[in-house]
Formats: structure tokens, C-alpha cells, sequence
């Protein structure tokens, strides 16, 4: 069950879930519905490595100062009811959603330094204003206090046909939904660490879910704490 909200607290809503499970995407329309602001931690954890990755391509040799100094080159730049990363002050959407970052996104996001760095700024975006926030362990570590914490699961191959739908269009042929089903396993293993389902969260399924049936559910969840 959600627990009361804190009167005195700025509203939050918390969705986590593994990759490709439909938190952004679900987090930034239950926000557009309520009329409040989305915040995406792993577009963080993608700028802290694409800014690592602009100084030193073999991410074996990176280490969490040098990627604490990276970071001084990310900002967040409210557009669109988001936050969007700015890299040296541009926007970047391609170099953060391509493969050199999504392969390596998750040794950076291993290290203590970064997690704290990336907390931090998600609280300042929340600071004073509700919010829906995205990630891995938005419920459990960074907002233990969310009004609402959501866990969103579906099946790999559902998500794998998702992702190749979202980045090409059309139906993906199946040896690439099975290539990225390995891929999507191998950050799932890589994340599992980062990866916690808060207690009280509410799971929910979307493998036969609508995208309008999973924003529904959760703005349910977040009227219901609304109304006590
Ligand atoms: O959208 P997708 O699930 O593919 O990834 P994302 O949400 O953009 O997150 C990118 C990466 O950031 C993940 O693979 C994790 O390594 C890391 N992450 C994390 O460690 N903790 C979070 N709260 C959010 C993301
Ligand atoms: O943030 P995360 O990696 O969990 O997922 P996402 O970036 O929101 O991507 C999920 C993709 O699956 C988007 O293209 C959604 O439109 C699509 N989708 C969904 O999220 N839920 C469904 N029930 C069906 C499709």
C-alpha cells in the first residue's frame, strides 16, 4: 500500500523497474497527467559516462575521481515538464541513448561517488517542486518517503521487442530480439546491485499492459494518496 503523504514534503512519485520495463516513458505521462515535473536518473548515470567517455574510451581505466570530474560538465536543463542533461552546456540525446554509453553506462553507475552525485542532483530537482522520478533504487535509497513507489516488470522478450521497436520501427526480426534480450540480461546482471524493489512498492507487470493502462494505474495510486 502507498504510504500518507507528508503535507509538509513536496509530492513524489517514485517508478523503478529494469531496463526497457517502461519507466521513463510511463514516468513522464503519469507527470504530464498530474501536471507535475519528470526527473530520469539513469539519463544521469548516461550524461556522468558520456562525459567520462568524451575524455577516456576504455572504460577499464576509469576511475570514480575521473569520473567526478567529468561531471562538472553536466547541468539539467528543464524542458518539456523534464530535465534534460546538457554535456558542456548542449544538449547530447543520441550520444547518451547510443551503444558506447548504454555498454558501459553501468561501470560508472557502480561507483559510490557517482551514485551520491547523481542523488544529489535528482533531490535538488525535487527539492520544491513534485515530481515523478525514474531509476533502479528511486524508492528504495534515494526517496524512501515517495508517496507512491511503483516497480514495473515485463518479460525480456517484451522488452527486447520494445526497445528494437523504439530505436528502428516495425516489427524486429526475432535474431535481433534474441540478441537484445542478451543484452538487456547482461545490464540487468551488471545493475542487480543497483537494482532494489522498495519495500511497499507496487509491482506492476506491463508485459500485456497498454502504455495507457500502466499511466493509468499509477495516477490511480496517485490521486488515492491524494484524497488520504
Ligand atoms: O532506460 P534504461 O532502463 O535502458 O536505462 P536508464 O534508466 O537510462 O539507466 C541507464 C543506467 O543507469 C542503468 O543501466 C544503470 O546502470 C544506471 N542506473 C542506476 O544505476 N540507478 C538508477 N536509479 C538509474 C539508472
Ligand atoms: O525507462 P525504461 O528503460 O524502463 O523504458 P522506456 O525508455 O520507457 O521504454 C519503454 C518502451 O516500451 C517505450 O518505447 C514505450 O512506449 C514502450 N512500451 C511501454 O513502455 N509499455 C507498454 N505497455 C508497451 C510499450
Amino acid at each position: 500500500m502507498p504510504a500518507a503523504a507528508d503535507p509538509a514534503r513536496p509530492l513524489v512519485i517514485a517508478i523503478d523497474g529494469p531496463a526497457a520495463s517502461g519507466k521513463s516513458s510511463t514516468a513522464k505521462r503519469v507527470a504530464a497527467v498530474l501536471g507535475i515535473r519528470h526527473v530520469d536518473s539513469g539519463a544521469l548515470y548516461r550524461a556522468a559516462t558520456a562525459a567520462m567517455l568524451r575524455r577516456a574510451p576504455d572504460e577499464t581505466t576509469w576511475s570514480e575521481a575521473g569520473v567526478l570530474d567529468a561531471v562538472h560538465g553536466v547541468t539539467l536543463e528543464p524542458v518539456d515538464g523534464t530535465f534534460r542533461p546538457l554535456l558542456d552546456g548542449a544538449p547530447a540525446e543520441g550520444e547518451l541513448r547510443g551503444v558506447a554509453v548504454t555498454s558501459r553506462v553501468s561501470v560508472a553507475a557502480r561507483m559510490p561517488g557517482v551514485r551520491t552525485w547523481v542523488n544529489a542532483m535528482i533531490r535538488a530537482a525535487a527539492a520544491s517542486h513534485p515530481v515523478v522520478v525514474d531509476g533502479r533504487d528511486m524508492g528504495s535509497a534515494v526517496f524512501p518517503e515517495a508517496a507512491v513507489k511503483v516497480f514495473l516488470v515485463a518479460d525480456p522478450h517484451e522488452r527486447a521487442r520494445r526497445r528494437l521497436v523504439e530505436r528502428q520501427g516495425g516489427a524486429p526480426a526475432l535474431a535481433e530480439v534474441l540478441a537484445e534480450v542478451e543484452a538487456l540480461m547482461r545490464r540487468d546482471a551488471a545493475d542487480a546491485a543497483q537494482t532494489i524493489e522498495a519495500p511497499g512498492a507496487v509491482r506492476i507487470d506491463t508485459t500485456r499492459l497498454t502504455p495507457e493502462e500502466q499511466v493509468e494505474r499509477i495516477v490511480a495510486l496517485a490521486r488515492g494518496v491524494a484524497q488520504g
